[in-house]
């Protein structure tokens, strides 16, 4: 949970912050939000209150709570992000002038700072625009670029409000411990398919959120990540080289294509141990009563891994079980020769499976067992890799 002053200043892209409000609260954010003059006069301050209930303020001269506003909140934060940021507001931090709540709170506050620039693409393009902005991140803004595209004038080009979840990427890579950079991390997700007819295929109940988690939590912290994923619903996280897979062979055949570019592996997806011996080319069609699928086993992709793999390397395997935990868990783990193995019990319906949460328990090579209690998989992702690091240095 982090302290976020969000300032909105005036630009049509204002009641786009409104969903930025929105995804701060359900993150956990703690959040104060400042407003300018004409960012009231697209959204209402009452807006952003509702959404978050989070303090609005708008008058650099109120004194009701017994404090100077600007220098009590820019005293606060964790982080400073101004959204839209409008060539006006640019042009007046770019200067150091203070006239309004925003620039007053944004000058005096010493944090890590983001701008988000929104606006028609001609002034952006302007060189004075331009200048400013280069001028911020110079003196150490974090700037968001804007997107092209169709503006809210009807004209084409760049100045596009981004995507929200880039930003809050940006508020974590900003505010994270950056101690994966220069690490090469490659995480598999999600399930695999396996067909039985060109229609019809079998799989597991993986959604790939806590592959995905892992994949975000490590881009967060400063690694070149490569995704291996199975078919799913979600995004590819901000940054992360994402490459998607159907069957496990494919799965493997992506994962040793990249193998010997990666520091640290973690195999999180769902990989089908067996496939129908042949998938049939053509529908198969509703005769029988009864039919029988001749079934044979995948390869193993972290066997595949174990012959060939560096000593320099971290092999992470996760263990999918529903009983005798600890015992299946350890014999992975020896099997496959890993490093680690993160194992979860997945006969709760709360947790591992298509959850947003997951309880697990870590063995590593060194007979060190580590147990992260029922939260978040964002969380839980943060502490595989919280692990993985200080292992990483112990074993090396
Ligand atoms: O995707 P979610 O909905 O978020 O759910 C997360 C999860 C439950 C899928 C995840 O936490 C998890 O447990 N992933 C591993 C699932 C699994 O296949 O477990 P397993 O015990 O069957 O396999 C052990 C390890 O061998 C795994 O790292 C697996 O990726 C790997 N494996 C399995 C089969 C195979 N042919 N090749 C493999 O490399």
């Amino acid at each position: 949970m982090s302290k976020i002053l969000l300032c909105v200043t005036g630009g049509v892209a204002a009641y786009k912050v409104v969903e930025l409000a929105s995804l701060m609260r359900k993150r956990g954010d703690d959040v104060r939000i400042l407003m300018t003059e004409s960012a009231i006069r697209f959204v209402s301050p009452l807006t952003f209150s509702a959404v978050g209930n989070f303090p609005v303020y708008t008058d650099a001269f109120d004194v009701s709570n017994g404090t100077i506003l600007h220098t009590n909140l820019s005293s606060w934060g964790d982080i400073l992000i101004v959204a839209p940021m409008t060539a006006n507001t640019a042009a007046k931090i770019a200067n150091g002038m203070a006239d309004n709540l925003v620039t007053m709170t944004t000058l005096a506050f010493t944090g890590p700072k983001i701008g988000v620039p929104s606006m028609n693409v001609r002034m952006y393009e302007n060189p004075i625009t331009a200048e400013n902005l280069s001028k911020l991140s110079k003196s150490g803004w974090h700037i968001v670029e804007p997107e092209s595209g169709h503006l809210a004038d009807g004209e084409r080009g760049r100045g596009r409000y981004p995507d929200n979840e880039k930003i809050l990427f940006e508020i974590d890579t900003v505010l994270g411990p950056n101690d994966f950079k220069g690490l090469n991390v490659l995480v598999s997700a999600g399930p695999t398919i396996e067909p039985i007819d060109p229609v019809r295929y079998i799989t597991n109940r993986s959604s790939g959120k806590m592959g995905y988690e892992i994949a975000r939590a490590a881009k967060i912290r400063g690694a070149n990540v490569a995704l291996i994923s199975g078919p799913v619903n979600l995004p590819v996280p901000y940054g992360v080289d994402g490459e998607f897979v159907q069957t496990a062979d494919e799965m493997k055949n992506a994962i040793l294509r990249r193998l010997s570019w990666s520091n640290i592996v973690i195999m999180a997806a769902a990989v089908a141990d067996y496939k129908p011996s042949k998938a049939l080319s053509q529908k198969l069609k509703k005769h029988a009563n009864e039919i029988n699928l001749h079934m044979v086993k995948n390869v193993d992709i972290l066997e595949e891994i174990s012959k060939i793999r560096r000593d320099d390397q971290f092999i992470v395997g996760f263990a999918a079980e529903t009983e005798n935990l600890m015992e299946n868990s350890r014999h992975k783990m020896k099997s496959k020769k890993l490093d680690m193995i993160v194992a979860n019990d997945v006969s709760h319906s709360d947790i591992g499976f298509g959850s947003d949460y997951n309880e697990v328990t870590i063995f590593c090579k060194d007979d060190n067992v580590i147990r992260i209690g029922r939260n978040k998989k964002s969380y839980v992702a943060h502490n595989i890799l919280d692990i993985i690091k200080s292992h990483r240095v112990k074993l090396a």
